[in-house]
């Protein structure tokens, strides 16, 4: 358990420009000091992550892509690859997030095939799951979340399954204010956990760490990570303002 390093991660979805990305990076790096206890984790557009890169001198400040194509190479105009990636020194890579399912049309399959080939080049996914208002109004949330783990990571290695990282993102909570309660997010999050102690082991699911993705804003980043299940945190809208993410890094409990 006290193995799961906390995990803070900035999805600045498509915002920033190279210099935008790098003053900002600069500047939270120099507010927030050296970071030993918690990862901080940077998910700038494609276009921003070389000059990002470049700048993170700080330990604890890691690189992420916001998405990756299935396919390692080929015909696939507009796409990114895995190995570019790689080359681009990244570190994670965001996966099936709920506007890539939504408004890109992205499948569990295809998800699927993208985690193979993000851990392929020793990326480390995020994998986004999470239910729409529908499903939760109709009870349905364990059994979507559900499908999307199991379908997820059918494939995966043990040594892969428990160096992955999970983010929780209930879809009716992202960009609109609504956050999911503490409690509501922890109940899902131990939904999570104990479904991966069931299809993998216990020692997999305790090692697995659960982002809580939508609507975290400075003051509601407390009580969610006071949760025992709750190991980090995913931020878009309050993650593209130094003040507000710092404040959000540097989280009590
Ligand atoms: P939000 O987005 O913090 O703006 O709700 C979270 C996300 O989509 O990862």
């Amino acid at each position: 358990m006290d193995e799961r390093k906390p995990f803070i991660a900035a999805n600045w979805k498509m915002h920033k420009t190279r210099e935008e990305g790098v003053r900002f990076v600069e500047a939270l790096q120099r507010e927030v000091g050296v970071v030993e206890d918690r990862e901080v984790v940077i998910a700038p557009p494609f276009t921003a992550l070389a000059a990002v890169r470049a700048v993170m001198k700080k330990p604890g400040f890691k690189l992420a892509a916001q998405n990756c194509h299935f396919e390692e190479k080929g015909a696939y105009t507009g796409e990114v690859s895995a190995i570019m990636l790689k080359d681009v020194g990244c570190d994670y890579v965001i996966l099936g997030h709920s506007e890539r399912r939504h408004l890109f049309g992205e499948t569990d399959d295809m998800i699927r095939r993208k985690l193979g080939v993000v851990f392929q080049q020793s990326l480390v996914p995020i994998l986004c799951v999470g239910e729409v208002l529908e499903e939760r109004e109709a009870g349905r949330t364990f059994s979507v979340i559900r499908g999307q783990l199991e379908q997820g990571t059918v494939n995966l290695a043990p040594d892969h399954l428990k160096e992955l990282v999970i983010a929780y993102e209930p879809v009716w909570a992202i960009g609109t204010g609504k956050t999911a309660t503490p409690v509501q997010a922890q109940e899902v999050h131990a939904f999570i956990r104990e479904h991966l102690s069931s299809l993998y082991d216990k020692v997999v699911a305790n090692n697995i760490r659960i982002l809580y993705g939508g609507s975290v804003k400075p003051d509601n980043v407390d009580a969610l990570m006071g949760e025992p299940d709750i190991d980090g945190l995913l931020v878009g809208g309050a993650s593209l303002e130094v003040t507000s993410f710092k404040r959000i890094v540097q989280y009590q409990t």
